[in-house]
Order: C-alpha cells, then sequence, then structure tokens
C-alpha cells in the first residue's frame, strides 16, 4: 500500500473528523449518528474508531474511510480527497505517490475553465470589445459588485480568440475541446462562446466547472442561452448554479429560493438575497435536491406564473417528498420571473418570498384554477391530481390536514379522499411489487439480519462473553450466508489461538480479502439499532437455530432417493428443532 496514504490515515483520527460534519454518540464501542447522506430519524451511521471506518445501515447501504467520506461529502475523486486530508494532517504527497488519471485530467480542466473565466472577465472589464457587454448589464441594472462576485465576462465576438489565448498557456486543443470551450469544426476548432455574456457555472467549492453563455440581443438566431455540455466536469443533473455564492447564506438561514435562470439568481442577490439558486430551466432533479440538503432541509421553489413551470416542478415532488424535505412554493403572478419582480417590484417580492405556500396548499391551488370546482367531472379531477400527492405525504398528521381540506373544497366525506388516495397507493404498490417479487421473503431477509447481528454482537465484545453463548447452539453451517459462515469458522479458530481477548483489527488479518470487506459491515452493524436492540441475545441465537433447523429439514424432505440412515437423521432434526422450540417457549 502507499505509504503516503497509510500516513495520512495513521494521523486521522476518524471519530474526531467525522465529529466535525455529523454529531456523534459513543454507543458501545462504535460512535452513531444521523447519516449525511440521507434524509433520517433514527441515526443508522456508525463509526468505528477501532477500524477507523464507517457505515452507512440506512438506504445508502455505504461505507469506508476517512476518505471515502470526504469524496462522498464533497462528491470529489479519490485524489482530490487523499490530497485535502494530506493538507489537513501536513503530509506531503510525492507527485507519483497516488495515481489517478482521472483526477488530473479533472484539475486541469478546472485550471483551464478559471483561466477562461479570468479570460472573459478581463475581455469584460478591460477591454473595448467588453463595451458592449457593459453596457448590455447596465441595461439589466446590474452593478460592479455582482459582476465580481459572480465572475461575470465577456466572450468576444471572434471565431479563436479564446483558443489563442488557452494555447499561449499551453493547453492542448484536445483539452479545451474535452472542457466543451471548443467546438470541432469542418477547418478545425473554434470557440464555442462568441459574442455571449459569460456566467461561469461553479461546483460548490468554487471551481469553475462550465459556462453558460448568453447572447446581447434577443433577435440573435442562435439560442438565447448556450451551455457547457455533458463533460468530465460539467453534469447538468447534479449542477445547481450560484451554490458556492449562497450556501452560507443557506446554511443561515435554513431556507434556499430555488429560481430558473442565471438572472433570477443575480439580481435578487444584488437586492439582498442570498440564499438564492438557479436550476437552469429544467425540473429539479434528485441529485440536485441531495446537494441543497447538505444545507438545508426546507426549500422554497420560485415558480415563474406559467404551467410548464409548474410540470417541471411536480417532477421534483416525489423525489423531495421521499427525502423528507420541507417544500414551499412562492408564486410570482405580479412579474414574468424573480429577476424582473425584484427589479420592478423590490417590496412586493420581498412579501411574496417571505410567505412562502407549503406545497400541498399550492397544489391544490393549482388543481383549482385548472377545474370548476362547481361541477362533478371538475371534482372529480381535481381529486385524483390532488391525492396522488397527498397519499406520498410521510407525516400522518401534516397527511390528514389536508385530506380535510380537500374534502371541504370539493364538499365531499373525507372517506372519499381517502379513497382516491388508496387508489393512487395501490397502484403504486402494484408497481413496487411486480419490481420486488424476485426479491427475498421478509423471512428470509429476518434469517439473514439475525445472523449478521449475532456476529456483530459476537465481534464487538472482546471479552467473549457474547461468544460463550453462541458457540453452544451455532455452529458454522448454521449461517445460510456463506461468507457468514466462514467469518463464524475463523473466528472460532481464532478463539482457540488467543482465548483471553478478541481484537477485530487482528481477527481481520486472518481473513481473505473478500471476506475483510464483510467483517467491516458486521462488525458495525449492531450499533445501528435498528431491528434488535431491545431483544436479547439468547433468544435470537435460539431463533436462528430454528431457521437453520427448519431449513435442513425442508432439505432432506425435499430429497427423493432416501439415502443411509435419513429416517435417523429426520428424526434428530425433529428432535433438535422441538428442543429449541421449548427454549424459546420459555425465554
Ligand atoms: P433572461 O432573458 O436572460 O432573463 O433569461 P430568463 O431566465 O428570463 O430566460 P428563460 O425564462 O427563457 O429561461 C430560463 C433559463 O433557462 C435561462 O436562465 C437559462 O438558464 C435557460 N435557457 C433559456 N434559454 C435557453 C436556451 O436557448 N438554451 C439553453 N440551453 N438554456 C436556455
Ligand atoms: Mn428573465
Amino acid at each position: 500500500m502507499d505509504t503516503a496514504l497509510d500516513e495520512v490515515k495513521k494521523k486521522i483520527d476518524i471519530i474526531e473528523y467525522i465529529g466535525q460534519f455529523v454529531t456523534l454518540k459513543k454507543t458501545g464501542r462504535n460512535f452513531k449518528g444521523l447519516c449525511p447522506f440521507h434524509q433520517e430519524k433514527t441515526p443508522s451511521f456508525v463509526v468505528s474508531p477501532d477500524r477507523q471506518i464507517w457505515h452507512c445501515f440506512g438506504s445508502c447501504q455505504d461505507g469506508g474511510d476517512a476518505i471515502k467520506f470526504l469524496m462522498k461529502w464533497e462528491n470529489i475523486t479519490f485524489y482530490e480527497a487523499l490530497k485535502e486530508l494530506a493538507d489537513k494532517v501536513g503530509v506531503k504527497l510525492r507527485h507519483s505517490s497516488v495515481e489517478d488519471a482521472a483526477w488530473r485530467r479533472k484539475e486541469r480542466l478546472i485550471h483551464l475553465n478559471s483561466l477562461a473565466g479570468e479570460y472573459f472577465g478581463y475581455v469584460l472589464a478591460k477591454t473595448k470589445v467588453g463595451e458592449l457587454a457593459k453596457r448590455y448589464l447596465s441595461s439589466r441594472k446590474i452593478n460592479d459588485r455582482i459582476v465580481n462576485k459572480f465572475q461575470l465576462g465577456y466572450a468576444p465576438q471572434s471565431w479563436d480568440s479564446l483558443f489563442k489565448f488557452l494555447h499561449k498557456k499551453k493547453f492542448l486543443p484536445e483539452e479545451v475541446f474535452s472542457a466543451g470551450l471548443a467546438v470541432q469544426g469542418g477547418r478545425g476548432m473554434y470557440d464555442r462562446f462568441r459574442g455571449r455574456l459569460m456566467f461561469p457555472l461553479k461546483d460548490q467549492r468554487g471551481n469553475v466547472i462550465g459556462f453558460s453563455g448568453r447572447a446581447l440581443h434577443d433577435d440573435d438566431p442562435a439560442a438565447k442561452y448556450i451551455n457547457t455540455p455533458e463533460g468530465p466536469l460539467y453534469h447538468k443533473r447534479e449542477s445547481v448554479y450560484g451554490i458556492d455564492t449562497a450556501k452560507e447564506a443557506i446554511k443561515k438561514t435554513g431556507n434556499v429560493y430555488v429560481v430558473e435562470g442565471e438572472f433570477d439568481v443575480i439580481s435578487p442577490y444584488q437586492a439582498g438575497f442570498e440564499n438564492i439558486v438557479a436550476v437552469k430551466g429544467t425540473a429539479i432533479t434528485r441529485e440536485q435536491l441531495q446537494l441543497l440538503q447538505r444545507y438545508t432541509a426546507k426549500i422554497t421553489l420560485t415558480m415563474d406564473s406559467d404551467a410548464a413551470g409548474l410540470e417541471a416542478m411536480k417532477k421534483g415532488i416525489a423525489e423531495a417528498e421521499e427525502m423528507e424535505l420541507e417544500v414551499g412554493v412562492v408564486s410570482l403572478d405580479f412579474a414574468k420571473d424573480p429577476d424582473e419582480a425584484v427589479q420592478t417590484k423590490p417590496e412586493e417580492f420581498r412579501r411574496v418570498l417571505s410567505h412562502p405556500v407549503p406545497l400541498y396548499d399550492f397544489l391544490i391551488d393549482a388543481s383549482l384554477k385548472k377545474y370548476s370546482v362547481h361541477e362533478a367531472y371538475g371534482k372529480k379531477k381535481i381529486g385524483e391530481e390532488v391525492a396522488v400527492f397527498l397519499a406520498k405525504i410521510k407525516n400522518p398528521i401534516v397527511q390528514s390536514h389536508y385530506v380535510k381540506k380537500l374534502a371541504a373544497i370539493l364538499d365531499v366525506s373525507e372517506s372519499s379522499v381517502a379513497s382516491l388516495m388508496r387508489r393512487a397507493t395501490e397502484e403504486k404498490k402494484k408497481r413496487i411489487f411486480m419490481r420486488t417479487r424476485t426479491q427475498a421473503s421478509t423471512e428470509a431477509l429476518r434469517e439473514t439480519l439475525l445472523q449478521k447481528y449475532i456476529l456483530s454482537i459476537t465481534f464487538q465484545d472482546e471479552t467473549y462473553e457474547s461468544a460463550g453463548y453462541v458457540l453452544q447452539i451455532l455452529n458454522p453451517a448454521d449461517f445460510s450466508i456463506p461468507a457468514y459462515g466462514k467469518m463464524y469458522a475463523a473466528f472460532l479458530e481464532y478463539k482457540i489461538k488467543y482465548p483471553d481477548k478478541f481484537m477485530p483489527t487482528v481477527f481481520i488479518l486472518t481473513l481473505p480479502a473478500e471476506l475483510q470487506v464483510v467483517f467491516d459491515e458486521v462488525l458495525l452493524f449492531a450499533t445501528s439499532d435498528l431491528i434488535f436492540e431491545k431483544e436479547n441475545l439468547k433468544k435470537l441465537i435460539f431463533e436462528a437455530k430454528r431457521y437453520s433447523l427448519k431449513r435442513q429439514l425442508a432439505t432432506l424432505l425435499r430429497m427423493t432417493d432416501e439415502k443411509e440412515g435419513y429416517e435417523r437423521e429426520l428424526k434428530d432434526l425433529n428432535h433438535t428443532l422441538n428442543e429449541v422450540e421449548k427454549h424459546l417457549a420459555a425465554l
């Protein structure tokens, strides 16, 4: 293994490190907290000081070391995370120490992009050709503070000025192309952005990952906005315009306003609304919501008054509800978009923004605008449309509130609303059932979890006290998961060799590599107290035994040609099963 990597890992204390991001509580040997990578109310995120690893037993089902944590937290590559941690603990990385071609390419493209951004900024601020764009910005009432804050620029009306500039900076044509700044034409490459006002698109850490360029005349025959295409740096689904300038304000206010366009971010920002980001004219995606969720549990969608925006928003709702985000909506019916609203009616803008409508009230209102509530047909349409969303609400009190409200508006009984919701849920269930039919039955799942839990408790107990109970009842063949059986067998051998104390860090070295990964996950499992914590170990061991015996019996009964000693074996198994049942009944 790499020495610098080892050194970094040795110097980082994972509890202290992750503790900066997540509130951790000691439970037994491990530490536990709410997983930062998904929304949850019961902690399923476990960190082990022994093994210096973390694992989420909730919907992530993911884990690793401190580096992996930072990779996931910042959405960066292995090498980027290693570098950040190395800097933090003062370990020098030799440049060749870790080969990570993807990272190197990425870092070079970020550098290229940020130079391009400086170039556009320079053209805007300091050159004669830039005056056109300056005039455009003042026509839209954007001041210099905002130009600097968002590093706006101007791409001159030329085929290759940026290309030449980057060439002088020693970038290869392929690199300029790969960053999306050049287009391949019949007679060579040329600049993608020409004669446009430039908005650098940045990630949450402020790295320039792409650009958006606006035409200076609305009668430009080309598109009004041109964006960097998908590439190694820029992923439209994940990118949120303005996240770097907004993130501190988002954390402070606990809310983020989501708008559609670049000007809808910078104009309100200029007027003092700093917790504002844009999804650039598309439906908000799960990836974008996840990024925002790092900073806030509440988001406020800021809708233009058109119907297209409403449809786009609906796509994001299911995701947001799934993630248990609190969603509010503000609709600006007095202006075309937030830019126009804040520029023409700042007071009204402020008032509307400070009174977001809860999402479900907004949906009911929107539906009421579409259909007539005075006709049976209109009622049916409104009911169906809204019930689909109400059925998704996770909190029963909130749900009941809206059922009452919808019933009152439609002047029907609550039970008819409830039945519409049931229909919506059943359709969904049917779809889910089709998907999961092939998955393990809940019994099989419980058996696996039992085995995992028993092993976890056993491995976490360095005095072998729990092992004492387990040993009496279970043998490796009782584990239906082969990896668990093998691990248990290895444990029995280890115990003979080291009868005084169980040390997870020593034990893991006796396992083959593929089992080491499983071991880490099993070791942390019991701390996540998701399932069994309150039941007692003995009972669980017997239960696991019962599962095993039943499995063996079923196998035996399925055999067609009776082998030698069949009767005897059957009788023994039955007898043992009876004993186990008796023990279970007595506990
Ligand atoms: P301004 O006219 O500059 O105020 O833009 P806008 O935000 O009012 O424009 P609009 O509502 O038409 O579009 C919303 C957002 O969608 C824009 O800010 C862009 O991010 C994006 N967009 C608009 N037009 C285009 C286009 O032609 N191509 C692409 N790729 N994106 C566009
Ligand atoms: Mn606009």
